[in-house]
């Protein structure tokens, strides 16, 4: 039996009626592009998350640049984030102007380590044209929420905008409130893949602060304030459509029902591991406090990944490698400065993380499945190994 690394059909298929009668409503109605349906998402959206104010946008790479541009963030400026992330992350770092500051990450959670990120603090202090270190941009990676409690007093002390990429974190709670609340501002994606995934782009910035979501909302309308084709700032067509947000709103209330089942899936998984003795060979995730781990991947780490891969695609299995190079070494970003052997445990991380097939509706046959092809790799890892 073949088993794709992701497949929305299981989830969405139950909603298709409703889905489909809110696309048709909106087609109707003549207005795609802002109007009741994007402010109706985005008041359930600020809701659902216990947040002052929700802004949709195009995805959560605009997110991510709406973010830094609000708060001001460009030339001169630095911000530390995590060299273990989607391009996207450090991307709207370099568009606003500024420069990212790359710090570890913990080896059990592939967060940021808050230690090195005092020392990226420190180190951005002295660095030759960073005037200020001007934000804090962790990622809830793979849906587990990074040590905010240390970040954002880190932040605090060295007067940092702490932003929240919780793009593969939809959902995730950390101390009682929603991942994306805890900084100035959080930053979502609805990528069909997301734990709330659309039909294509999409995203969303949240923030406590009315002065924030209103300077998105002018940015994501390329800087346009009350008076129409006045444009008080460069901002950009950051806006999502009337379309997404009709669907997204559908499929809103149903994202702890899935999330229940992405978490009895990641137990699946680990006692299927454990049954077949396959522990020490295929490390899962360290288990995290309830709600802080909304498993957007269920991503492991093995020796000899790319034979792996190879031997789970001849058998049908799907996998991902969720990321095989990490941001300092992006071309692209190399004129920075990063070198390999500068950030060990991200790099070790790019050399050995498997994302294993993982979605809601995933069933327990095709996670036995799964991990019954991982056991027959078993002794050529672990010779590799
Ligand atoms: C951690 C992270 N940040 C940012 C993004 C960018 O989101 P989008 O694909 O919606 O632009 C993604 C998604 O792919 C992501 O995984």
């Amino acid at each position: 039996m073949p088993v794709p690394s992701f497949d929305p059909r299981a989830q969405n298929e139950p909603l298709l009626a409703e889905i489909k009668a809110a696309v048709a409503r909106v087609l109707e109605s003549g207005r795609y592009i802002g109007g009741d349906e994007v402010v109706r998402f985005e008041e359930a959206l600020a809701r659902h998350l216990a947040v002052a104010g929700a802004v949709a946008l195009s995805s959560g790479s605009d997110a991510l640049l709406a973010a830094l541009l609000a708060l001001d963030v460009g030339p001169g400026d630095a911000v530390v984030t995590t060299p273990f992330s989607y391009f996207a992350t450090a991307a709207a770092i370099v568009r606003v102007g500024a420069r990212p500051l790359f710090a570890d990450l913990d080896p059990a959670t592939l967060t940021l380590d808050p230690a090195q990120v005092e020392a990226a603090i420190e180190r951005g202090k002295r660095l030759p044209g960073v005037r200020r270190v001007a934000a804090l941009l962790p990622v809830h990676l793979f849906g587990r929420v990074a040590d905010l409690a240390r970040l954002g007093e880190l932040s605090e002390r060295h007067g940092l905008a702490l932003v929240e990429d919780v793009a593969q974190a939809f959902g995730a709670r950390y101390r009682g409130r929603a991942a994306g609340t805890h900084g100035r501002i959080g930053c979502f994606s609805f990528y069909p893949t997301k734990n709330l995934g659309g039909f294509g782009d999409g995203g969303a910035a949240v923030s406590d602060d009315r002065a924030l979501t209103e300077r998105l909302r002018r940015l994501r309308q390329h800087g346009q304030g009350s008076a129409p084709y006045e444009h008080l700032e460069v901002g950009g067509n950051f806006r999502l459509d009337a379309l997404q947000c009709a669907a997204l709103a559908v499929k809103l209330p149903h994202v702890a029902r899935w999330q229940q089942q992405r978490l009895a899936l990641a137990e699946l998984y680990r006692a299927a591991l454990r049954s077949r003795g396959l522990e020490s060979f295929v490390v899962a995730p360290t288990p995290a406090p309830l709600g802080e781990h909304v498993y957007h991947q269920f991503v492991v780490r093995v020796p000899a990944r790319e034979a792996l891969r190879a031997h789970l695609a001849a058998r049908g299995i799907g996998s991902a490698v969720y990321y095989p190079t990490p941001l300092h070494l992006q071309p692209s970003l190399r004129p920075l400065g990063g070198r390999p052997g500068d950030l060990p445990v991200a790099e070790q991380a790019a050399r050995e993380v498997l994302a294993l097939p993982f979605f809601p509706g995933m069933t327990a046959d095709a996670v036995d499945e799964v991990v019954a092809a991982l056991a027959s790799f078993k002794p050529v890892g672990m010779a590799d190994g």
